[in-house]
């Protein structure tokens, strides 16, 4: 199971994603089964690392982001079983890469897989230019939706 996440920059949201992914991936002792990356759909911070806003927010929370960004790329669709999308943009983009139906089927938005659901709202909103408690949010949000994730993992769910 290859699972990929996705926002715009790839320093924000798909980075805490993707740790808050790899902890419960470890404790639910999936290590093994589940490969987990993130990615850009835009380019302007490829080779960066986390932002230090939302490396600073997963440190108080017990968990150190890395990884450098990169951007997505077509092969992505083969390489995984799942592109999982922060927002609606993400989604669209990703969507306008894809080629054919059973690459779309592997598109998905994070929020989907919250256990509470978000009602309406289905995006992670991007923290970037707003003010640092919106990096608290997004972090609150990734890991009520990764813990829904997790669930229908181990439930097999998922492909
Ligand atoms: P991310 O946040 O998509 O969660 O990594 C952003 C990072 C950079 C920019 C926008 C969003 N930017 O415009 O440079």
């Amino acid at each position: 199971m290859k699972v990929l996440f996705v926002c715009l920059g790839n320093i924000c949201r798909s980075p805490t994603a993707e740790g808050v992914m790899r902890a419960l991936v470890a404790g639910a002792g999936l290590d093994d089964t589940v490969e987990l990356e993130s990615a850009g759909t835009g380019s302007w911070h490829v080779g960066s690392p986390p932002d230090a806003r939302a490396a600073e927010v997963a440190l108080a929370r017990g968990m150190a982001l890395d990884g450098r960004a990169r951007q997505v790329t077509p092969a992505d669709f083969h390489r995984f079983d799942l592109l999982v999308a922060m927002d609606r943009a993400n989604r669209r983009e990703l969507l306008r890469l894809c080629n054919g139906p059973d690459e779309r089927a592997k598109v998905r938005l994070l929020r989907e897989f919250d256990p509470a659901g978000g009602g309406e709202e289905l995006d992670v909103p991007d923290p970037y230019y707003g003010a640092d408690g919106g990096f608290e949010e997004v972090f609150d949000l990734v890991e009520a939706a990764c813990a829904g994730l997790i669930e229908q993992i181990r439930a097999g769910e998922l492909p």
